[in-house]
């Protein structure tokens, strides 16, 4: 059937085609990211929660990091606590409406969109692009979580033993990769002239950030 011969035969080129092309991804997107490089990360397993929501649910009335868009920006001063947490819940009417949560979302989802919020009134421009992570990444058990992870699912098809000697750039005595980059690249992955496989459906943004730890570890690790 030459149909099915086509579509076998095209599905093993692009698979062939993938594998130089997720090389570079982390490389450039790293090189960009530095020009603009955010303060490093702080950790807060609230915050970090809530961000990953407010990604989800917020970015597109409130922009990225908070800015504003449809909806305000959140990056003020100001706000109380109790506010927000109403906003949240009940949302408001109006020409430009905010939509009520209150329904939607958990008691505890609700309380970690309040605290990223609040550390958004706290964290202004520059500062609320920096990383917030869901623990130390410097904590050994996390980075050796990561250590496994990566080795079952990242070393032999692409990155290598150690991050070193695979198909994409040597993560071993790299201290140029941003953890945020390196969070969202392997969240969504990449695409373009490179292919990075998205991994956010995946793993959780907790397993993810033990990704991040042990890149980071490799990252200060000699290499030889
Ligand atoms: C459809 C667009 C939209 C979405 C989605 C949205 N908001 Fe809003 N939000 C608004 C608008 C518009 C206002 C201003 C309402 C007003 O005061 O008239 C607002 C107000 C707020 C306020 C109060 C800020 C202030 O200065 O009065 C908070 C806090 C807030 N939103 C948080 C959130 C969070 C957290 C999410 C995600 C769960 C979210 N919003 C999703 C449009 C949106």
């Amino acid at each position: 059937m030459p149909l099915k011969k086509f579509s076998h035969r095209a599905g093993g080129l692009s698979r062939i085609s993938a594998l130089p092309m997720i090389a570079a991804a982390l490389l450039i997107s790293s090189a960009a990211a530095l020009a603009v490089a955010p303060p490093a990360g702080e950790s807060n397993r609230g915050v970090a929660a809530g961000k990953s929501r407010f990604e989800k649910l917020c970015v597109a009335c409130h922009g990225q990091d908070g800015v504003g868009g449809k909806g305000p920006s959140l990056q003020r001063t100001g706000l109380e606590e109790a506010f927000i947490r109403q906003r949240i819940i009940e949302g408001k009417h109006g020409d430009q409406a905010m939509p009520p949560w209150g329904t939607v979302l958990s008691a505890d989802a609700i309380e970690e969109l309040v605290a990223y919020v609040r550390w958004l009134g706290e964290h202004k421009g520059e500062a609320a692009k920096a990383a917030v992570t869901p623990f130390a990444l410097n904590d050994p058990a996390r980075i050796e979580a990561g250590r496994k992870r990566f080795n079952k699912t990242c070393a032999g098809y692409c990155h290598g033993f150690e991050g070193k000697g695979g198909r994409a750039p040597d993560f071993k005595g790299r201290t140029d990769l941003p953890i945020q980059v390196v969070f969202d690249t392997i969240t969504h992955g990449r695409t373009g002239a490179d292919v990075m496989p998205p991994w956010g459906g995946a793993f959780s943004d907790e397993q993810i950030w033990e990704l991040v730890a042990y890149i980071q570890y490799l990252g200060t690790q000699k290499d030889e």
